[in-house]
This record gives structure tokens, C-alpha cells and sequence, in this order.
């Protein structure tokens, strides 16, 4: 891996944190073997990965036949990470998390039969959540200011690189892959909505009861609470703050300036206009 900064590695065109996995693991993803029970969730960092990952935790909890862990973050591991565990010898259905492109995952997931959910949220709100983070988690470079985050977000020189060619990259091969496509935005608009949505996708048959339980279970209010979903399970030492800070559309308002704004605007329509991509900013 090629060091970038202290907290920032680099590797095939993407950028990882620092000491969270290695060049061999993650080339040893190219052989991993997919199972058609498979669930993976992709998300660019900070788009309501922990969302989502309770809603799909959640139905297939009432779904039945889910071993039990003793937090989401063990019930849907973050692929990319390096864990002390043999994914092969876990029972099915696996559930994975990850912030990868396509060209990193497992080449098995294109024979369509293992299902990805893949949640995209607005760059602006991406923009400011992301720097909140970054100034709570040890693990990623402080950032000197708002501006300076911004500036490095759009360069793609985070974690996870740039928002736009994550999103870019998806949705060129979604033809590819069997994968369900949902935003933030309509999870915050409407969750029951893109509950069902999931759940259709999941081929999972939950009852209207089972559907609203799942919708309650993973309101911004009740995750707060829920000690296996809201993360707080990560020591103090290494996040200064929450996973579950606001939750909400149109923070960006709060703290990006017109000119800021606009040059997003700018560049979400010199780099993906041809999408014809939907957004909600408030
Ligand atoms: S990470 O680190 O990539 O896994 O972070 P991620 O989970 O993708 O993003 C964290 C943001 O998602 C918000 N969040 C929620 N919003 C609304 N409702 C619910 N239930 C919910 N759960 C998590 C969380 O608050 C972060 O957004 P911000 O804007 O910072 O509040």
C-alpha cells in the first residue's frame, strides 16, 4: 500500500485507513467466494451505511434463521477490514458491509444471484457529515478546517476516495450486479417505503406488523438507543463523538458557503450529468 498520509493509504486507485487491511487481503478478494444467500450493503462513507445495515439486520432478524452477534458491526462486517476470522466457516446468510468499487469486490458477486443494496446520499450533506467524523475518529486526519476538508473530500483525497467516481463506478456496472439502488434522502423522506424496498428485494415476505417493527427499530430515535446498532460500543479513545450526530437533510446549509455550493452543483454535472441522478437537498 502506498502511504499518503499517516491515517491515509492507497491502494488500486483507492484510498483505505491506515492499518485496517492490506494489499494481500484485499487482493484476496478477487477469490472470495460469493454464496447466492450473500447480502452486501455499499455505501460511500458517510451515507447511512449503519442505517441501512440495521434495517437489513432487522428483516432478516424477523426473517428468520439469523445467528445471533453481539452488534450490527459483527452481524454485517465491513469487507474490506481485515478481521480476525475465516468468513468461509460463517453460517448463511452472511452479511456484509462495504465503502468498495466494484473493480475491488468479488467477482462472484456479478453472477446476480447475491444482492447488494446500495445507498447514495446527497455530496453536500455527504460533505458535512464526513467532516464531523473526521474531526471525531482517531483513525482519520483531522481536518485543519471545514474548508480544507472540503477541498480534500473533493479531490477524493479521504477515505474511500471521491464521492463521485464511487458513484460513477456503480452505477456504469449496475447492469452486472443484482443490486437494489436507494438514497439517504428517501430513507429520511419515507422509511417504511424504503423498508419495503429492501425487504421486496430481500425476497423476504415480513408482514405489515414486522415491516412497521423493522420501521421502529430504525428511526434516528430508537438506533440512538439501541447499544448493538448506534456504534457507541467503540471506545471513547478512538471516536470523540457519535456515528448517530444529526441525521437529517440539508445540514449543508449550515456550513457550506453559495460558492461552495455551486461549485458542487458544477461538478456533479460535468461528472455524473449524463446519470440523470435525482437530489434531495432539504
Ligand atoms: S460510516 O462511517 O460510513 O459507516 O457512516 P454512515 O453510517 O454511512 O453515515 C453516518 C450518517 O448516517 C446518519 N444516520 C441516520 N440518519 C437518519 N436516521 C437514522 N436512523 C440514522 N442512522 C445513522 C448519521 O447520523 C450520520 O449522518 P450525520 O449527517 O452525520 O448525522
Amino acid at each position: 500500500m502506498e502511504q499518503i498520509t499517516d491515517k491515509l493509504c492507497r491502494y488500486k486507485n483507492y484510498n483505505f485507513i491506515t492499518g485496517f487491511t492490506t494489499a494481500e487481503y484485499i487482493d484476496s478478494l478477487q477469490s472470495f467466494e460469493v454464496r447466492d444467500s450473500d447480502i452486501f450493503l455499499v455505501t460511500y462513507p458517510k451515507s447511512g451505511t449503519i442505517w441501512a445495515q440495521q434495517i437489513i439486520i432487522s428483516i432478516c432478524e424477523l426473517g428468520g434463521g439469523l445467528n445471533e452477534y453481539p452488534n450490527n458491526s459483527e452481524q454485517m462486517p465491513w469487507l474490506e477490514y481485515l478481521m480476525d476470522q475465516d468468513y468461509a466457516l460463517r453460517p448463511s446468510p452472511r452479511l456484509f458491509a462495504s465503502h468498495l468499487t466494484p473493480a475491488l469486490m468479488p467477482p462472484g458477486l456479478k453472477d446476480k444471484k447475491a444482492k447488494i443494496v446500495y445507498v447514495m446520499r446527497n455530496p453536500k450533506d455527504n460533505i458535512v457529515s464526513f467532516y464531523h467524523f473526521s474531526r471525531a475518529a482517531a483513525n482519520l486526519e483531522t481536518p485543519k478546517s471545514f474548508e480544507h476538508h472540503y477541498e480534500e473530500y473533493l479531490r477524493g483525497n479521504v477515505t474511500g476516495s471521491s464521492w463521485f467516481d464511487h458513484i460513477r463506478d456503480w452505477h456504469s456496472v449496475k447492469d452486472q450486479y443484482n443490486i437494489l439502488f436507494l438514497t439517504y434522502e428517501d430513507m429520511v423522506l419515507d422509511l417504511k417505503t424504503a423498508v419495503t424496498k429492501i425487504c421486496t428485494f430481500l425476497g423476504k415476505n415480513l408482514s405489515e406488523a414486522a415491516i412497521e417493527q423493522v420501521v421502529e427499530k430504525s428511526t434516528f430515535k430508537n438506533m440512538k438507543k439501541d447499544p448493538k446498532a448506534n456504534y457507541e460500543f467503540i471506545p471513547q479513545e478512538l471516536l470523540k463523538g457519535n456515528f448517530m450526530r444529526k441525521g437529517n437533510i440539508g445540514d449543508w446549509k449550515n456550513h457550506l458557503t453559495a460558492a461552495q455550493s455551486e461549485r458542487v452543483d458544477q461538478l456533479l454535472e460535468e461528472k455524473l450529468g449524463d446519470l440523470s441522478l435525482k437530489f434531495i437537498w432539504e
